[in-house]
């Protein structure tokens, strides 16, 4: 079993000084006992301070998305080779709003897969339905054909990949998956990694969408969840800290 990875994902929130105290906050309690992974996903400006202030911690830094090319004239735009060259050693890739605002279809996705992997980046590649695809019971066909477009683009010897179950009617809600619908999702995630990349022996599959410290202990007990990628509830060291808390001990035993 893969070692937790507690992930947030601040998107488009905070003043630099609040990132800073964040970032700060985080790394205190990473230097206490045993925890899980942890990973901070600052907006771009902040990535660079925010990397100074974990550098020598175990926390991991990473950008909220990249651009699929190593560089060029894409105005507004950062490659991930810029990313790493910060710190970044993640890059979130297929966010649902990403797909929603920035029209990021699944063949955009794998070129941003390829692109982490291009620049060394680890890609955390988020899947998930819409409410209407839920109800009408194509949960699974979704969440399969987007992480399958992922999957074919990580190099076929990947040993690591992780991927975040992100509902997007969960996103931002206050309406969570049962604990239930987040394990069939990762079972079929799971199932689908084994399938196309079984060089992975590190495989990560986390659950996003309104986890707060009330939700997150009965998601994080279950065994198809691998941890947990937090919007709202990333943002302040409080609520964040709660939730690393929550990943039952058991879990932390060892390294995978
Ligand atoms: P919330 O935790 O605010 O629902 O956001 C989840 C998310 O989109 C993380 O990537």
């Amino acid at each position: 079993m893969a070692r937790p990875l507690i992930a947030g994902n601040w998107k488009m929130n905070l003043r630099l000084s609040e990132a800073i105290s964040l970032a700060e906050a985080v790394r205190r309690e990473a230097e206490k006992a045993d925890g899980p992974d942890l990973l901070l996903c600052p907006p771009f400006p902040f990535l660079a301070a925010v990397g100074e202030a974990l550098r020598g911690s175990r926390v991991a830094l990473g950008a909220q998305t990249l651009h699929p090319e190593p560089k060029g004239a894409y105005t507004g735009e950062v490659a991930g080779e810029m990313l790493a060259e910060v710190g970044c050693r993640f890059a979130i890739v297929g966010h649902s709003e990403r797909r929603q605002h920035f029209r990021e279809d699944n063949a955009a996705v794998a070129a941003r897969v390829r692109a982490a992997h291009r620049a060394r980046l680890a890609a955390l590649v988020c899947v998930g339905e819409t409410l209407p695809e839920r109800e009408e019971g194509r949960t699974l066909e979704v969440v399969e054909r987007q992480a399958g477009a992922a999957l074919e683009a990580h190099p076929s010897d990947v040993a690591s990949v992780t991927v975040a179950y992100e509902p997007v009617w969960a996103i931002g809600t206050g309406r969570i998956a049962t604990v239930e619908q987040a394990a069939e999702a990762h079972q079929a995630i799971r199932r689908l990694v084994r399938e196309t990349r079984p060089s992975a022996r590190d495989v990560r599959v986390l659950y996003g969408g309104s986890v707060t410290p009330d939700t997150a202990p009965a998601l994080l007990a279950h065994p198809e969840v691998d941890g947990a990628l937090v919007g709202g509830a990333s943002l302040k060291a409080d609520s964040f800290l709660a939730i690393v808390r929550a990943v039952p001990k058991a879990r932390l035993g060892r390294s995978a």
